[in-house]
C-alpha cells in the first residue's frame, strides 16, 4: 500500500467512527495541564471534516480539558482498533468552537440523553454536594446548551500502526503547507 492509500484509509475510518460506533470511536485525548504535565482521558469523536481535516467532540464548557485546551492547545489524541489491530495517534491544535451556528447545529445533532449531561448548573470535577439526581427540571435543560462545548481538532501530525499485516507497517503524515507529506518508518 502506497502513503496515499493509507492516507485514503485514515478518512475513511474517522469518518466511520462518527457515523456508526467503530473501534476508533472512542479516543484518549492528551492535554498539558496548568502545572505543564500530561493529562489523559476518554472522548468519544462525534464528527469529522476533510480539507481542513479536522475532528469535533462535545464536552462541558467547565470542564478541565476545555480549560487546559483554552491555555494551550496543542492536544494529542490516540484512537486504537482491537478488532483491526490498529493504531492511529494524532496530534494537532485545539480550540473551543465559538461560531453560534455551529454550535447549534452540533448541539442539534446529540441524542437527547447526552445533551441532558450539560442540564446540572454543577462544575465536572468540583465536590459534589448535594445528591445527584437524575430529574432535571426545564429550566435547566434550558440553559444546558450554555454549558455545552464543542471542540475542533486541527490536525497537524498522524501515526498509523497496523499489526495486522506481516510485517507490520507504520506510517507518519505531516500536514505542511496545506499538504500531507507521509513516510514509511519502521514499527
Ligand atoms: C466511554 C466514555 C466516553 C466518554 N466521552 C466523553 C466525551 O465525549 N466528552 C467528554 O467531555 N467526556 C467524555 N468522557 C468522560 C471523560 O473521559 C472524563 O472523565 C471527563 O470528561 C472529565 O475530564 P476532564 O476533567 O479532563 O475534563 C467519556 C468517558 C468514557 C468512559
Amino acid at each position: 500500500m502506497s502513503g496515499v492509500d493509507i492516507l485514503q484509509r485514515i478518512w475513511t475510518a474517522l469518518h466511520a467512527a462518527t457515523k456508526q460506533g467503530t473501534g476508533f470511536t472512542l479516543g484518549f485525548l492528551g492535554t498539558v495541564s496548568n502545572g505543564g504535565g500530561p493529562r489523559i482521558r476518554a472522548v468519544i469523536l462525534r464528527r469529522f471534516d476533510r480539507s481542513p481535516d479536522r475532528i469535533f467532540f462535545a464536552t462541558h464548557a467547565s470542564a478541565q480539558k476545555a480549560i487546559e485546551i483554552r491555555d494551550q492547545p496543542q492536544v494529542a489524541l490516540t484512537l486504537q482498533d482491537n478488532d483491526s489491530a490498529l493504531q492511529l495517534r494524532i496530534e494537532g491544535t485545539a480550540s473551543v468552537v465559538e461560531d453560534p451556528a455551529q454550535r447549534r447545529n452540533a448541539w442539534e445533532s446529540l441524542a437527547p440523553h447526552s445533551q441532558q449531561l450539560y442540564a446540572s448548573p454543577e462544575v465536572p470535577g468540583r465536590p459534589l454536594t448535594q445528591n445527584v439526581h437524575s430529574l432535571v427540571d426545564d429550566s435547566e435543560m434550558r440553559s444546558a446548551f450554555e454549558r455545552f462545548a464543542w471542540i475542533r481538532i486541527d490536525l497537524a501530525w498522524l501515526d498509523w500502526l497496523d499489526l495486522s499485516t506481516e510485517p507490520q507497517q507504520r506510517w507518519q503524515f505531516r500536514l505542511n503547507e496545506g499538504s500531507w507529506r507521509g513516510q514509511r518508518v519502521v514499527p
